[in-house]
């Protein structure tokens, strides 16, 4: 069956059974960011952006992504957003191994976007959802950074605004 979707701002058809998980037709398609790595919905390896929400591709079944947009690190690493994470978590030392990328960026891109000057508790919540499946970072460590990349977005935000005026 062919299904046509926007992937990463490109339009796509490809050639899949409705039923095959999103995540074997992208890394199919050479969209290496998305790991396999519990493949049961746990991990958040394999996350990209569904319509802009962040969503684990190994339990979406390509069929239901006909005429969507998906998005996944390889054109999110242009936007400013990606950049105002990495400078926040370098700025808190947070050490990444690449693995769970996509879950960190995704998560935290979501999170700041909805939340701008997120409280200690709304953070620790967040953090609590997502640390379980890391292994390489100090959950103090990425709540700094989370609360870096917040203050950065805010700041860049506020820089375009005051140029526009
Ligand atoms: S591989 Fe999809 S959540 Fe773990
Ligand atoms: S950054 Fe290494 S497993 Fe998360």
């Amino acid at each position: 069956m062919n299904i046509a979707f926007t992937l990463n701002g490109t339009e796509t058809v490809v050639d899949a059974k409705p039923d095959e998980k999103l995540i074997d037709v992208l890394r199919k398609n050479h969209i290496y960011s998305v790991k396999n790595g519990c493949g049961c919905g746990r991990c958040g390896s394999c996350t990209v952006l569904l319509d802009g929400k962040p969503v684990k591709s190994c339990l979406i079944p390509v069929g239901i992504i006909m005429n969507s947009k998906i998005q996944t690190l390889e054109s999110f690493e242009k936007e400013d957003i990606y950049k105002d994470i990495v400078k926040g978590f370098k700025q808190a030392g947070v050490q990444l191994c690449g693995y769970c990328n996509s879950s960190k960026f995704f998560s935290v891109y979501d999170f700041i976007k909805k939340i701008s000057r997120p409280t200690q508790e709304q953070l620790q919540e967040f953090i609590d959802d997502i640390f379980d499946a890391c292994n390489c970072t100090e959950r103090e460590t990425l709540m700094t950074g989370v609360l870096y990349a917040a203050a950065l977005k805010l700041e860049r935000e506020g820089k375009k605004k005051n140029a526009a005026k």
